[in-house]
């Protein structure tokens, strides 16, 4: 699958990051494709169906992108987080339902969003294989799972990216999650590229977070973590100011410079941050900028989890 050199994240438009504008959201959304984005990314749990009813909206008399859909996480009516289904029969229910909210006949890319520790994902890539053979779907996806439980989807059906959070503050994939996915010829949808917004720049301690925020919750936007991560992103500054770009800008350029089979997702859902992030594809990093940005940030150096203790042993690819 070729893609644009970065994708749309779509999720805070809908669920996560506090309340979002839905105009502004259809209107980035918009930006983003004039701009030459290719690729759109959700989750069927993202606002439980708001945020696939909300692309289905923006996409109204215009050139379908390709469509990444995470599916599997079963949500409650007060939002709640109620764990993962991973079972063919589920599959098929969840894959109805989105291409119905997407008003669409097929699905780019689709993979479920964490692991079910009940199913195999044997059985849960062979499900989607099924819909790949019924043309519901074009590639199959894999999300935040490990080297093994590659090999295991990958050899019942070729898989085609792997979603995984990656950036200067999570470099967790480097050592064998990365080697893994190239040796398979498997590319990757970075995700949490600005660390939810801490790498931006813009990230203000003062922020208020409502309950639903995740970063109300995330160890990484807490007490001394918050102030020591704040810390490596001023040292980043420097760096930026030096370059005449921006934090945000040099972050994404630093993903974006680690292969051409990584593609970032950016979470923007304003068009000012969606421009900031496309000026990321004008710059270029030379071997002393790669150096001062490791100095920087070293690998291991951000405080605290990249999500909070229950979160975590949901990661198949953080064990
Ligand atoms: N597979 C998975 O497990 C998984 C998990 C999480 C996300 N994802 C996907 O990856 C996408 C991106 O993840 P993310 O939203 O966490 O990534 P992110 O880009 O690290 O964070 C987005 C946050 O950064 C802030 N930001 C500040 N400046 C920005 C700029 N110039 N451009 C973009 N954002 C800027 C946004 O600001 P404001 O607060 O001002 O809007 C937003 O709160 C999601 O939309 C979702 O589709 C996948």
């Amino acid at each position: 699958m070729q893609t644009s050199a970065l994708g749309l994240g779509c999720m805070g438009m809908s669920d996560l990051y506090g309340p979002a504008d839905e105009n502004e959201s259809i209107a980035t959304i918009h930006a983003a494709l004039d701009a030459g984005v290719t690729l759109l990314d959700t989750g069927d749990f993202y606002g439980m169906g708001h945020n696939e009813m909300l692309i289905a909206k923006a996409l109204e008399g215009r050139e379908r992108p390709q469509i990444s859909v995470k599916f599997g996480g079963l949500r409650g009516p007060d939002g709640a987080w109620l764990g993962y289904d991973g079972r063919p029969i589920a599959v098929r229910n969840f894959v109805a339902y989105s291409l119905r909210r997407l008003r669409t006949d097929h699905i780019d890319v689709y993979r479920i969003a964490r692991v079910d520790p009940e199913v195999p994902i044997e059985e849960t890539v062979g499900a989607i294989a099924d819909l790949v053979r019924e043309g519901y779907v074009r590639h199959i996806g894999l999300s935040e799972v490990g080297a093994e439980t590659i090999r295991r989807a990958h050899a019942v059906h070729p898989v085609s990216d792997l979603q995984i959070e990656y950036s200067l503050m999570s470099r967790g994939i480097e050592e064998e999650i990365l080697p893994a996915c190239r040796e398979l010829g498997i590319g990757v949808t970075a995700y949490g590229v600005l660390s939810r917004g801490l790498l931006s720049g813009h990230w203000l301690p003062e922020r208020e977070l409502g309950a639903g925020d995740f970063r109300a919750h995330s160890p990484r936007f807490a007490g001394t973590n918050l102030e020591r991560n704040l810390a490596l992103v001023e040292a980043l500054r420097t760096i930026a100011d030096g370059k005449g770009v921006t934090v945000a800008q040099l972050a994404i350029a630093w993903v974006l410079g680690r292969g051409d089979d990584i593609v970032p997702l950016i979470g923007a859902r304003r068009r000012d941050r969606l421009q900031e992030a496309l000026g990321a594809l004008d710059v270029s990093l030379t071997e002393a900028d790669l150096a001062a940005i490791e100095a920087a940030v070293p690998a291991g150096s951000a405080a605290g989890d990249r999500y909070a203790p229950a979160q975590m042993a949901h990661l198949d690819s953080e064990r």
